[in-house]
């Protein structure tokens, strides 16, 4: 046989392997099982990924032929995606095996007329905002209640200072009579026991001894098949109970229940109201029957869903393998698969052969889409600073729009950090998460506050930042032991104003090396130091003072970086500057003229090899004047500079929707963050995680939550940050204008002075 043949033989094979296999995407708690199936002859090649979000972004680029969706995951895709990719078949639950996974529909008394208008002055019965047993997401939870109430406008209303929620239930309480509307109306609690509060009525059918948490009305005996706990049969109840002008808003598989089993004399008492305004009669058919004769809110099932080219090998494949849509049992690798991928038991495999598209397969969710869409409070404008942040900003924007957070979030890119808070600055963008390097600059610069502080790992002291003052250990030997001695040395600093250089401002203080009635921190370190670098100084993107001293001395060392042929000087605040960033700082520091360096001890050792340093030829110097007891980088937390968290969500001081931001921070924690990731989580995507495999987006992936900035209780770091920046602005606020300011401010008000002259002199 010649090479040729054997080379064709060879393509063959791969080319038949390649077809009859399948990449399926699935979730890290399967990935080292799933690649035992392979072992077991199963044609499956694994592909893990962080979350289903991420498998949407195999999908798209080919990457995964197959994976499996949630309900509100296939509304998703069919809103934003509504023609890329394939659906394969549906995944129902096997006692319930309707045409939709369930429907939300509304039940009023059958002599009921006016339409949805017709609501306005009724008792609603609601099975409350932390119904999970159905799936409902907020939209649909509210859906009603935005048809009917117009929740989603409020023209004559003043939104400034309020919350989404409280203009929510403002217009809800002033539309119905009375409600049970029971579980949290905000996900931050203190909003939410305002509203219960400042709004009781809608709680008043909750019964008696209730604290609007759930319904403890009497429910009389218990009926076979009719579980009275079940929050939809109690909402049913409530209307039962509270005659004539009430309604309730409850899934079509309980009203069944509730009419065919537990009340069924009472039907001819009660219909459905559609969208449109018409009624249903509650017939023996119509109750019989899995699919209501009208629906508010009617959800697709979750799907299989495969790349349109990889479609229908997919559907053949699926068939084969589960041939009656149920898990063939046995130990098999077929088994294993449904069993992680589909589910256990309870689950059906219905094949689509028409092999819909997203958007076809969810026309049933068919709502205004985001750009069109009304709201009370505007979209809160996030600023991302990369394409990868973008979009996955985007997923964000999708998917919290399609559970029915608000407000909505709108994203847009800037080319890097400053120009982002100074978008915020001036009104341009909203909000943003920084790392705390930046929180001295955006407060004292751009006069933004945080909204919330990061949390972070506990036990992993990476992820906090920690700043430590590093001298050459050569020096330790009688010259430098102290921070006196740093005086007329030569310092390196990752970013001028950034958070080593507001450390080291501090602990300058505290040793009184700095007066601290000096609050020029530009001259004050120029002016200490015989030569520096401190990349940005010379930007108007880090003034911190207005000044007249001349910064060029803090950057004296910066070199530019090789590849850059411009002059020998730079005060570049990024990667073109040699010196810039915490490894740019250790860099310097290598330099044989440079005495010390302030820098951030997470991934030292990195910056350590790369500018060929050993730790120990380093030693700290600590907070405390002493020098650490012994050479290297590991330093204790006594010997810090400091010791804070390592990022924050910044947003405008004095933003009037800034509790509207809070709380929407609050949503996207519960519904994406740390603990949602789960079973029940509607949208599994995770917002402190890597997205389509690229960290640190939006957030760092150090993060496991966010924590309100004033709550210093919760950590020794955040009660640090805030600390160190009390002590930074407490001079700022207390100082005698510098004389360049001065002058500056002499000047201004002869011109003022001025300026008021003429006016007068032109007005009389
Ligand atoms: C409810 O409506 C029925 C028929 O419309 C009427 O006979 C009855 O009196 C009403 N009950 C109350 C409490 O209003
Ligand atoms: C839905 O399917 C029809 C054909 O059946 C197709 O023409 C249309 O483009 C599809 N729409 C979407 C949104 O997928
Ligand atoms: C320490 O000081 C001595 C004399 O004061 C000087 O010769 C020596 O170069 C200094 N060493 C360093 C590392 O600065
Ligand atoms: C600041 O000083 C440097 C050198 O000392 C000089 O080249 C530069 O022109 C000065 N800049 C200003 C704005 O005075
Ligand atoms: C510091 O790290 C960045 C990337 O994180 C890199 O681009 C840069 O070249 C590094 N600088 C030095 C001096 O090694
Ligand atoms: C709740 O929201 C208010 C208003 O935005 C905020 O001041 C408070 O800190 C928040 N509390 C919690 C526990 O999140």
């Amino acid at each position: 046989m010649g090479w040729k043949k054997i080379l064709l033989a060879v393509t063959l094979i791969a080319g038949v392997t390649a077809q009859n296999e399948f990449r399926v995407c699935v979730p890290p708690s399967f990935a080292s099982q799933c690649q035992g199936l392979q072992s077991l002859g199963s044609p499956i090649i694994c592909d893990t990924v962080e979350s289903r979000l991420d498998c949407i972004m195999r999908l798209n680029r080919g990457d995964s032929d197959f994976g499996v969706f949630s309900e509100e995951e296939m509304v998703l895709m069919g809103h934003n995606q509504p023609n890329d990719n394939r659906v394969v078949a549906s995944i129902k639950d096997i006692l319930s095996n309707g045409s939709y996974a369930f429907e939300a529909v509304a039940v009023v008394p059958a002599s009921h007329t006016g339409g949805l208008e017709g609501l306005r002055g009724m008792k609603y019965c609601h099975p409350g905002l932390d119904e999970t047993e159905a799936r409902w997401s907020p939209r649909v939870l509210k859906t009603l209640e935005r048809a009917a109430a117009r929740t989603d406008r409020c023209p004559d209303m003043d939104t400034n200072g309020k919350t989404a929620e409280e203009i929510e239930v403002q217009t809800l309480n002033s539309f119905f009579g009375a409600a049970c509307r029971p579980g949290p109306w905000s996900a931050n609690s203190s909003v939410d026991a305002d509203l219960k509060s400042r709004f009781p009525n809608l709680c008043s059918l909750c019964g008696s001894n209730g604290d609007c948490s759930k319904y403890s009305i009497d429910m009389g005996p218990n009926i076979a098949n009719v579980d009275n706990n079940n929050r939809h049969i109690q909402a049913l109840e409530c209307m039962r109970s509270n005659e004539n002008n009430t309604f309730a808003y409850v899934a079509w598989q309980h009203v069944r229940t509730y009419f065919n089993v537990r009340n069924p004399r009472i039907r001819g008492s009660y219909a459905l109201l559609c969208e449109d305004g018409s009624l249903r009669p509650l017939t023996v058919e119509a109750t019989n029957s899995n699919i209501s004769p009208c629906s508010f809110v009617r959800q697709p099932w979750s799907a299989v869903v495969a790349t349109t080219t990889r479609a229908s090998d997919v559907s053949a494949a699926l068939k084969t393998w589960w041939p009656t849509g149920t898990n063939p049992g046995g130990v098999s690798w077929q088994s294993s698969l449904y069993n992680n991928l589909i589910g256990g038991a309870l689950s059906i495999i219905s094949f689509e052969d028409s092999l819909p598209g997203p958007g076809n397969y969810s026309q049933s969710r068919n709502f205004t889409a985001i750009d069109a869409s009304s709201s009370c409070i505007p979209a809160r404008r996030w600023c991302t600073i990369s394409n990868e942040e973008h979009n996955k900003c985007s997923w964000v924007r999708a998917s919290a729009y399609t559970l029915g957070i608000e407000p909505t979030i709108s994203c847009q890119m800037r080319n890097n950090i400053f120009e982002c808070l100074s978008d915020i600055k001036d009104n341009a963008a909203d909000f943003i998460a920084t790392p705390s390097n930046y929180g001295y600059l955006s407060r004292q610069h751009y006069k933004l506050s945080a909204v919330k502080l990061v949390q972070n790992l506990r036990g992993n002291p990476n992820s906090f930042s920690r700043v430590a003052a590093f001298v050459k250990e050569s020096a330790t030997q009688g010259n430098i032991t102290r921070f006196e001695n740093l005086r007329g040395k030569k310092a390196c600093f990752p970013e001028f104003g950034g958070i080593s250089y507001v450390a080291f401002l501090r602990t300058a203080h505290e040793r009184s090396i700095i007066s601290s009635s000096d609050c020029d921190y530009a001259r004050a370190v120029g002016e200490f130091f015989d030569g520096a670098c401190a990349p940005g100084a010379l930007a108007a993107s880090h003034e911190i003072v207005q000044s007249s001293y001349n910064a060029t001395n803090l950057c004296s060392l910066c070199k530019p970086a090789v590849n850059v042929n411009d002059s020998n000087f730079t005060c570049a605040f990024d990667y073109t500057n040699m010196y810039y960033g915490n490894n740019g700082s250790i860099n310097c520091l290598a330099d044989p003229t440079t005495d010390v360096a302030f820098v951030e001890l997470d991934g030292i050792q990195a910056h350590l090899d790369a500018a060929k340093l050993q730790a120990s030829d380093l030693r700290a110097l600590c907070r405390d004047n002493t020098l650490a007891p012994s050479a290297g980088v590991q330093v204790p937390d006594s010997c810090l500079l400091a010791s804070v968290v390592d990022s924050e969500v910044l947003a405008r001081r004095n933003d009037p929707l800034a509790n509207s931001l809070n709380v929407l921070l609050d949503n996207l924690d519960s519904y994406f963050g740390y603990n949602a990731a789960n079973a029940k989580q509607l949208i599994n995507l995770e917002i402190y995680s890597p997205f389509d495999k690229v960290s640190d987006l939006l957030f760092r992936n150090t993060a496991i939550g966010l924590t309100e900035p004033s709550d210093n209780a919760i950590n020794a770091e955040a009660r640090n940050y805030n600390e160190l920046f009390r002590h930074l602005e407490s001079c700022t606020g207390s100082t005698p204008p510098l004389p360049g300011l001065a002058t500056k401010n002499f000047f201004s008000l002869v011109t003022l002075l001025g300026t008021a002259l003429i006016t007068r002199f032109v007005l009389y």
